[in-house]
């Protein structure tokens, strides 16, 4: 089935903080943090609980929208009018609202007309549920046009006097328009070769993050057990990976989830493939959670390094414990 990614957008909020910033703040280094994650500086809202103006009505909203007109206005220079985009999917672990669902607010406030728009939570296997769900979506032929956004503004569950866990985080959204209109063909077979997820719960308490809002105040801190979290990603990435490809040619490209450069080197030396075919910025972002992959495909995009026809991987893993993946001809 023809599905193809054809726009994408991003954004990150305007204030950047270096590693310096942070050993400012509280007993951490640059050196520490660089050689331990490959994060050199992350943006964060400097205080996303007393927004103003355009971000008014929540950070995560008008970040997602942001980054969602970006890559609408993408689609639009190639061909696709906004009103023809019928799925609207949202992955974030950080509503600005218990509900109505962060999608629903992003689709009024971009112009879609009444589409089907819901959230989806699964920290940073966020966005490929979200991805998976709306290629499902579109090879049912119940919608032919989607917008999908990651995005996390982790600044709102950040306690800056955790360093194991504050200088691992940073805000943004990212956005992309898949497409299963055959007007956007142009002679390449794009499509889902290949999608997985997979769940393990008896490992919640791993990665875990109670409401505050539902749970009381006590329980809002972020609890990481990092070194399990950094196993579980080196053993299961490669396994999911190797799953996803079954035998098919080695892609072009790993676009794998953003929270460590050491997993990215791990993986890519589980499956003896050269770093350069696993491209990065979680030097310059860190992790923004369901917002990684979504992001880094903007940048490629933007680059010119998606090249029709050529296949990709698509790997998140995160809280849940959680894993996804998909193998994409582009
Ligand atoms: N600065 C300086 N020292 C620190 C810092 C810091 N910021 N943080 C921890 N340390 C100390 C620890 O206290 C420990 O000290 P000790 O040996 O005296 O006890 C020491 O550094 C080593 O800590 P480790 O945990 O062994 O360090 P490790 O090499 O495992 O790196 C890290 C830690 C970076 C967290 C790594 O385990 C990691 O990246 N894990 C994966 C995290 C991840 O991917 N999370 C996903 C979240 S996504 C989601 O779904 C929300």
């Amino acid at each position: 089935m023809f599905t193809k990614i054809i726009a994408t957008g991003s954004y990150v909020p305007e204030r950047l903080v270096t590693n310096d910033e942070l050993a400012g703040m509280m007993e951490t280094s640059d050196e520490w943090i660089r050689t331990r994650t490959g994060i050199r500086e992350r943006h964060l809202f400097e205080d996303p609980s007393a927004a103003v103006g355009a971000e008014a009505e929540g950070t995560t909203v008008s970040s997602a929208c942001i980054a969602g007109e970006r890559a609408i206005h993408m689609a639009e220079e190639k061909g696709l009018q906004r009103s023809e985009i019928g799925l609207c999917i949202v992955a974030t672990c950080t509503p600005d609202a218990v509900f109505p669902a962060t999608a629903c607010a992003v689709a009024d406030r971009l112009g879609l007309s009444a589409p089907a728009a819901f959230d989806l939570s699964l920290a940073c296997t966020g966005f490929l549920a979200a991805f998976n769900t709306a290629a499902i979506y579109l090879s049912s032929g119940m919608y032919k046009n989607a917008l999908i956004i990651g995005v996390d503004v982790m600044s709102k569950l950040l306690d800056m006097s955790d360093r194991s866990t504050s200088i691992l985080f940073g805000d943004g959204a990212g956005a992309l328009v898949l497409t299963s209109d055959t007007r956007f063909r142009e002679g390449s077979d794009s499509g889902v070769l290949k999608a997985l997820l997979r769940t393990d719960g008896s490992r919640g308490g791993v990665l875990s993050c109670r409401s505050a809002y539902l749970n009381g105040p006590e329980a809002s801190a972020m609890h990481m057990d990092g070194r399990a979290v950094f196993e579980f990603a080196v053993r299961e990435v490669p396994r999911l990976i190797t799953e996803l490809l079954d035998g098919q040619p080695e892609p072009e490209l790993y676009i794998l989830h953003q929270a460590n450069y050491r997993i990215l080197e791990a993986v890519a030396k589980r499956l003896r493939q050269p770093m350069d075919r696993f491209p990065h910025n979680i030097e310059r972002y860190a992790n923004t959670t369901a917002a990684t992959i979504p992001l880094l495909l903007d940048e490629l995009m933007r680059e010119g390094r998606l090249h029709d026809g050529d296949t990709t991987v698509m790997a998140g893993f995160g809280a849940g414990l959680s894993l996804g993946g998909v193998l994409l001809r582009l």
